[in-house]
């Protein structure tokens, strides 16, 4: 099964959404992000799943050298044009999370990384691929260096559950996603990995993350706030 991201039109429809609702947001996201990871202007940055750019691009403009990595062809060539127009150079990479080593040049160590919005963790096929990615960021920062990554809050959905829901196969976390009735053109699917807090942890802590960190988080609400059981999203955070 393909990602949907690679679908065109999936990726525009999705990014109208993401300018109209995340867009705004970034500049206080990325406030949180400088302090969480700790880095100062020139510090090198691995934005994965950076879609069109908005956090790889005002990190830019910030003053970070900035690689973002994406599945989506048609966002990357958005991300391009978006970083002509503000002036700043980013380095964009197309390919999969799934093969982040291939992706990367072993010799260049990063000061930290983000991965915002649901953009790898999850959909990469499973808790071993998700395992996998993990391993190869960490071994793309330098010592300490941080990674910050949001994801859904799997709590939530545990809670929602109802009898007969065969969208959320709740014994293995994994939650089934495809385009709606009036979808039109080839339909598209995807299966996702939901974790509570508590898995995500262990999983960030198997790759040999340390000080790792679970609080909640909100478009425009990265604070480090606690996170609350009912939280769409949560923020994992943990040092190599
Ligand atoms: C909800 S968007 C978030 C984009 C961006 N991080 C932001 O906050 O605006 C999720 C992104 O993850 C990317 N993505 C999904 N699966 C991926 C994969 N296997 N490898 C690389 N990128 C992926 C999508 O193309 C999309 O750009």
């Amino acid at each position: 099964m393909g990602s949907p991201w690679e679908d065109k039109r999936f990726a525009e429809e999705s990014l109208k959404h993401i300018d109209a609702a995340f867009l705004p947001h970034t500049p206080q996201e990325v406030d949180f992000i400088e302090r969480a990871l700790g880095v100062k202007p020139a510090a090198r940055i691995l934005d994965l799943g950076c879609g069109a750019g908005r956090h790889a691009i005002e990190l830019a403009l910030r003053g970070y050298r900035v690689t973002g990595i994406d599945i989506s062809p048609w966002l990357l060539e958005v991300a391009r044009q978006r970083a002509a127009e503000a002036g700043v150079d980013v380095a964009f990479v197309q390919g999969s999370l799934a093969d982040l080593p291939k992706l990367l040049d072993a010799a260049v160590a990063f000061d930290g990384a983000i991965a915002i919005c649901e953009s790898g963790l999850g959909v990469l096929g499973g808790w071993r691929a998700d395992l996998a990615f993990l391993q190869a960021v960490k071994k793309a920062l330098k010592p300490e260096g941080k990674l910050i990554l949001t994801t859904f809050n799997g709590l939530r959905r545990y809670r929602r559950w109802k009898e007969g829901d065969e969208r959320f196969r709740f014994v293995d976390g994994l939650q089934h996603w495809e385009t709606p009735p009036e979808w039109e053109g080839e339909p598209l699917q995807e299966e996702m990995r939901l974790y509570i807090p508590s898995e995500a942890r262990m999983l960030f802590e198997m790759a040999g993350f340390k000080a790792v960190q679970v609080c909640g988080c909100a478009p425009g609400h990265f604070e480090g706030q606690a996170l609350q059981i009912e939280d769409i999203e949560m923020m994992i955070t943990g040092s190599a």
